[in-house]
């Protein structure tokens, strides 16, 4: 099939998001005048090496991004699937002010460069400083840059001086209600590799 998106697609979910996948989770900490605060974001990635930076994109003016345009920072903490049901419980849409962290017992350390709260038991937290906040088409849709200025990794999951997926199982969004376990992993050199 072929469609054009402002045509509609004519099924009973929209495939879109079921496009681009699996999509990495951001799981987004925060704080600001009313409290600190936790969500997840799957139009999460990052963008550059030298300065690290991140971006994630907010459909709907939403407290995260009202936090950090507040307080100029934000932590990314990576999900292991042992996490899935914290990580849900998060993306609840709950009156602001409430602490995410407590609703959902997930339990918080501070960040080291920036005043953020963060997810003590995640595999990684990647500490951010905003560097922008653009407006993209649309309503209320905004993608936020960061670069990052701190990195957190759990000390159980590096193995051989390698940060190990297989010690955490990343959790990747696919479409709809639907997510993947990351468990089979390989190697592939690339053509100018050297042995
Ligand atoms: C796995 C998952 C991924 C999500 N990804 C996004 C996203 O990329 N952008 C977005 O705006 N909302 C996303 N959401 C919805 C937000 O988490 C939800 O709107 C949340 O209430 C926002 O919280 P906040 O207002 O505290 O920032 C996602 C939800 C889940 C469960």
């Amino acid at each position: 099939m072929f469609y054009r998106p402002q045509d509609g697609h004519g099924l009973p979910h929209n495939p879109f998001n079921a496009l681009v996948t699996p999509r990495p989770i951001g799981w987004i900490s925060t704080t600001g005048p009313q409290g600190d605060n936790l969500a997840p974001y799957s139009f999460f990635n990052a963008v550059a090496y030298v300065p690290p930076q991140v971006m994630f994109a907010s459909t709907g003016a939403k407290d995260s991004l009202a936090n950090l345009q507040d307080t100029g920072v934000f932590a990314v903490n990576i999900v292991a699937a042992q996490m899935l049901e914290q990580m849900s419980a998060t993306s609840a849409a709950l009156p602001r002010g409430t602490d995410e962290f407590a609703a959902a017992g997930v339990a918080k350390a501070t960040c080291t460069t920036i005043a953020c709260p963060r997810v003590a038991d995640a595999p990684a937290t990647l500490e951010c400083q905003v560097t922008q906040v653009l407006a993209l088409k649309g309503e209320n849709n905004f993608l936020i840059l960061g670069e990052v200025t701190g990195i957190h990794l759990k000390e159980d999951c590096l193995v051989d001086g390698r940060f190990d997926p297989a010690r955490y199982q990343p959790l990747a969004r696919m479409g709809y209600r639907d997510y993947a376990i990351v468990r089979d992993t390989f190697e592939h050199l690339r053509p100018d590799d050297q042995r």
